[in-house]
């Protein structure tokens, strides 16, 4: 047997192993997992925007107008100009002075740490920092503090214990998500910059969960703490509630400059590739204009929320979009999620190592596209597969519980399942669902949907907000039908996610 074989086996046995699920469709508020319609509670695209015609069409005119690549790094072949239009936006929307891309969220916290720390220097970081912050740290070779999360003696002790005069700032980094990815919980940023101003030190907020999510206007939650200006580095991304791939880094003029000509990431990696960025660029065209999808966020988080209370769960009714269902066991949280997918509801269990041993969950995730109906009944599916595995919905959630053991493991009920049974499909083993597959699958969740309890006013944010219910319900219909393989038919003209007239102007070609 190799080493890799026995690590795998390892893995295995400590109900830690990972496959690749294979899901059809858009990021929507259903999906078609291994040829099965589910209702989708887990995807970071919060406001709907992945697949939003308007954002797809951009992408589309985009890859049309510039290609799909960006060549090289942008230090090599050059910054395009719908990189420098992103950038100009991005910094309009966080109130910043400037604006620098990077390839991922990951990329840019990696990227962003190292330049502002290296041997010599302590960083400061929270115990449930995102693995890109924790890699950032190790890659620096500074010295990693980690504090107790969220707490903020233990921060202030820390920054005491390393010394330092108040003027010495760069030698200390603070980093911190701001909201935490696993847990949904905010941090708190007015006491971290307060005590960053305090001990010299330099901050970098992850606003990877709150941009769309929080804050006037989803403007994340420096802005909702009245911290815009406040913080030196605001690393936010384009894959989550921009719906996009890509990250972004928000700070004054100086600190970009110095970011260009250090940050590994940014310097000796592809630049974003245009399709990515345009959409991007669009999608962030309608967090601002049509904010009140933010709002719809919000008020679906206050519904799932309070519908897994009402199941007994011990969820806060009040929090924001992100919910965990901290079970505990690695192996009883595979379970849950395996149940709750029987029955129509996708709610990927987190494990170590992407939360602590012990503490592994169902991370939850509310879109601005779920229906408030979809909420509360994936709150029924939840609080029945925890009933029928034994488990009690009141041990279930923050903080974690205690660490069940192997032989009390429950075991899965039989599964009845919400939507109506769809044969399973030979293509879950193939690496693509053929269009015919998708087609009945799609229209076999269609009609499920159809025969559904629907919400007054189902999510359509393009429509004005006088519509009636039954143009919502047709256009929501309409957006369920599509498929991947078929793009939106709306002419591109009307709504041109950007300045198309100006970037249409022939380009000279090189003798
Ligand atoms: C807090 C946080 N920061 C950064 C990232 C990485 O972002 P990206 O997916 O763009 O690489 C994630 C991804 O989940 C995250 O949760």
């Amino acid at each position: 047997m190799s080493d890799i074989e026995e690590r795998l086996e390892e893995l295995e046995r400590l109900g830690l192993s990972r496959r690749l699920r294979l899901i059809s469709g858009p990021q929507g508020p259903t999906v078609l997992l291994d040829g099965r319609p589910v209702l989708l509670l887990c995807s970071n695209n919060y406001l709907g925007l992945a697949d939003h015609p308007r954002v797809r069409q951009a992408a589309a005119e985009a890859a049309m107008r510039w290609g799909v690549g960006a060549g090289a790094s942008r230090l090599v072949s050059g910054t395009m100009t719908i990189h420098r239009r992103l950038e100009e936006r991005l910094a309009a929307f966080e109130r910043s002075e400037a604006c620098l891309l990077f390839g991922s969220g990951y990329l840019a916290n990696v990227g962003v740490i190292d330049a502002l720390a290296g041997a010599g220097d302590t960083i400061f970081s929270d115990e449930l920092n995102h693995a890109s912050i924790i890699d950032g740290c190790r890659l620096s070779r500074a010295e990693v503090v980690v504090y107790r999360h969220a707490d903020m003696e233990h921060l202030d002790w820390s920054l005491r214990r390393h010394g330092g005069r108040r003027d010495d700032r760069g030698g200390k980094l603070i980093v911190t998500d701001s909201v935490f990815s696993m847990d949904g919980e905010v941090a708190p940023l007015e006491d971290i910059v307060e005590l960053a101003h305090m001990h010299g030190a330099r901050t970098v907020v992850d606003e990877a969960h709150a941009t769309g999510a929080l804050g006037p206007d989803g403007r994340g939650a420096i802005a909702e703490a009245g911290l815009e200006g406040e913080v030196d580095v605001l690393v936010g991304t384009l894959g989550k509630a921009l719906g996009s791939y890509g990250a972004y880094v928000c700070a004054d003029a100086e600190m970009v400059r110095y970011l260009i000509n250090t940050a590994r990431p940014l310097i000796f990696s592809t630049a974003p590739p245009p399709p990515a960025v345009a959409g991007a660029l669009a999608a962030l065209e309608i967090l601002c204009e049509r904010p009140h999808r933010v709002e719809r966020l919000r008020s679906n988080a206050r519904v799932l929320r309070r519908s897994l209370a009402g199941e007994g769960f011990r969820v806060q009714e009040d929090g924001m979009h992100i919910v965990p269902l901290i079970v505990g066991d690695e192996r009883v949280a595979m379970n849950l999620c395996q149940g709750a997918i029987e029955r129509g509801v996708f709610a990927q269990a987190i494990r170590p190592p992407t939360v602590a041993g012990g503490t592994s969950r169902l991370r939850l995730t509310a879109m601005a596209s779920h229906t408030p109906e979809e909420l509360r009944m994936a709150a029924r599916v939840l609080g029945d597969v925890a009933h029928a595995m034994g488990l009690d919905p009141a041990e279930i959630g923050p903080p974690p519980i205690e660490r069940r053991a192997a032989d009390e493991e429950p075991s899965l009920p039989d599964a009845e399942p919400f939507f109506p049974e769809v044969e399973p499909s030979t293509a879950e083993l193939a690496l693509e669902l053929t269009t015919a597959e998708v087609s009945a699958g799609r229209e076999r969740l269609a009609s499920a949907a159809r025969s559904r309890p629907r919400s007054p006013m189902p999510f359509d944010a393009e429509l004005p907000d006088d519509a009636s219910s039954d143009r919502a319900a047709a256009s929501r219909d309409r957006a369920t039908a599509l498929s991947e393989q078929s793009m939106p038919a709306e002419p591109a003209t009307a709504n041109a996610p950007f300045d198309f007239e100006r970037e249409t102007a022939a380009v000279p070609r090189a003798a």
